[in-house]
């Protein structure tokens, strides 16, 4: 007897029926269907080392009765709800999608079933019933301490949608670099992207890249979400348009950390090369500043396909309270304005005319310090809703322990067990309701390439992948049983090329 638990699936599905006996997935094998997902499932097969299904697909417009050991995909919104799935593994396999979201998450179920072993390749007889909890299943990558090019996003994108995220947010500006071109101010990109924390490489990508980025990311079904990180994290801008910005103030804070890390303080007009925090904002009370927020976010909801434009809020330690208020009130009505709905960090909710409907994104700890809970509590007492990002779980730069050599430690150092556990409804006093779903972030301080970043990510991004798409309760939903089905991801992320951190918690198998 099998049971649901012992299936090498990360996320767990909500309802497995396990049968006895495999299928097996052998030079006849042909795939039945006209979704795009069948290319990926060929392909993603290949790089797995499964040569035959490369080669079997029926010609367009035939609709041959499946053979036994054929794989069939198909889209019937009757299946279940929207983004699911029913996978069904018998004499031959069956993925009916609710829709081409739900059909390309099953055939990630299928891929991570899809196993060899002395008998060759075989998929287990299962039926399986899917739906994701959260809507809001998010990954963030910070391009702007470190810069990643459309390349080096695209296998970003390809190895967190495999997990059944939905969600890209892109951190596109910071005090280090501004990331993307924008017409009606040519200088931010001009100026001010040359260069990456600690005075590496930058770049910044086209409106042709950016779009590139979008549709890559629509194709794995993740809505991308840009943010343009105001008032505060705005030196680069400043480097670019003076006139723009303030002089940094250099916290204490700032001040210390600066010192022990060897790190230059930021000074007006120069790049930043370091990592403090805190110290940059945009002039709140000129009207030219509200120009330059309408250009962008203007620029930027032109290109931007899915509903969202997150324009920051967070750290803007060296502006008054009252300044910050009045700011997060007139950007998000500008972002309302352009069409999109707002995203912020939770200190946004701070403003009590934040524009109705404001999402925010709650980085706080699990047990909310200070102001952070009736902050972000705020959004939802204004119509909007919120994503969760606790950042003692979610975080996925920091440390898996304290000698990892990549990451910080600020926020905690998290091992996998603790990415896992945590509850994204438990952390705020807000009905369930209001919780759109969760965000597992990046930061690139650290992270010096995308195999950095990879390192970081996985196999952390897999707890988060499961806390946002799994059942809250049910048979595997616990830490012995991730444990053992993460393990089995190992092979697939090696075919894959998907750096990982071969975690010692994680009983990681060959095949
Ligand atoms: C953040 O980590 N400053 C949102």
């Amino acid at each position: 007897m099998v049971f649901t638990h012992q299936l090498p699936l990360v996320p767990l599905p909500a309802a497995v029926v396990v049968h006895d006996g495999r299928m097996p997935v052998t030079a006849t094998t042909r795939v039945h269907g006209s979704s795009p997902t069948i290319d990926i499932l060929t392909a993603a097969a290949a790089r797995r080392g499964v040569p035959s299904l490369a080669a079997a697909i029926p010609p367009e417009g035939t609709a041959s009765e499946p053979a036994a050991g054929d794989i069939v995909l198909r889209v019937d919104p009757a299946v279940t709800a929207s983004e699911g799935y029913r996978l069904s593994v018998g004499a031959h396999a069956e993925i009916t999608g609710a829709d081409e979201a739900g059909l390309f998450y099953g055939l990630q179920t299928l891929l991570q079933l899809l196993r060899e072993d002395d008998a060759g390749w075989s998929i287990p007889h299962v039926e399986i019933e899917d739906a994701p909890r959260f809507t809001h299943r998010g990954v963030m990558l910070d391009v702007a301490r470190h810069f990643f090019d459309v390349a080096e996003v695209k296998r970003f994108i390809d190895a967190t949608s495999a997990l059944k995220f939905n969600r890209l947010h892109l951190h596109l500006t910071d005090d280090q670099g501004w990331r993307l071109h924008i017409d009606s101010w040519p200088l931010l990109t001009e100026r001010s992207s040359s260069t990456s924390a600690g005075g590496d490489p930058g770049g910044f990508y086209t409106k042709g890249d950016y779009r590139e980025i979008v549709a890559h990311a629509a194709s794995r079904h993740m809505v991308l979400i840009p943010e343009v990180d105001l008032p505060g994290h705005t030196h680069a801008v400043g480097v670019a348009y003076p006139e723009l910005v303030e002089d940094p103030v250099l916290n204490d804070a700032l001040v210390a950390q600066s010192e022990s890390l060897g790190q230059p303080l930021p000074v007006a007009g120069e790049t930043y090369l370091g990592w403090g925090v805190g110290h940059s904002s945009v002039r709140i009370r000129e009207e030219r500043t509200y120009d330059f927020v309408r250009d962008v976010v203007r620029e930027l909801a032109e290109m931007t396909p899915g509903p969202y434009l997150h324009i920051g809020g967070d750290e803007s330690l060296g502006t008054s309270q009252e300044d910050f208020d009045h700011f997060a009130a007139r950007a998000t009505q500008i972002v309302v304005d352009a069409g999109k709905i707002p995203v912020a960090w939770h200190e946004m909710g701070a403003a009590a005319d934040i524009a109705g409907g404001t999402v925010g994104q709650y980085w706080g700890m699990k047990a909310p310090r200070g102001t952070h809970a009736a902050e972000a509590a705020h959004f939802v007492e204004r119509g909007g809703a919120l994503i969760m990002s606790a950042a003692d779980a979610t975080y996925l730069d920091m440390k898996y322990d304290e000698n990892y050599p990549l990451g910080l430690t600020w926020a905690a150092v998290i091992d996998v067990r603790t990415a896992y556990e945590w509850e994204p409804t438990a952390v705020l006093d807000v009905p369930d309701a209001a919780i759109l779903g969760t965000e597992a972030p990046l930061w690139s301080e650290t992270t010096r390439t995308i195999d950095d970043v990879e390192h970081l990510v996985f196999p952390r991004a897999a707890a988060e992948a499961e806390i946002a798409w799994s059942p809250q309760h049910g048979e595997g939903r616990e830490w012995s049983s991730f444990r053992e089905r993460l393990g089995t991801l190992a092979p697939l992320w090696k075919a894959e090329g998907t750096r990982f951190h071969p975690a010692a918690e994680i009983p990681w198998s060959d095949r």
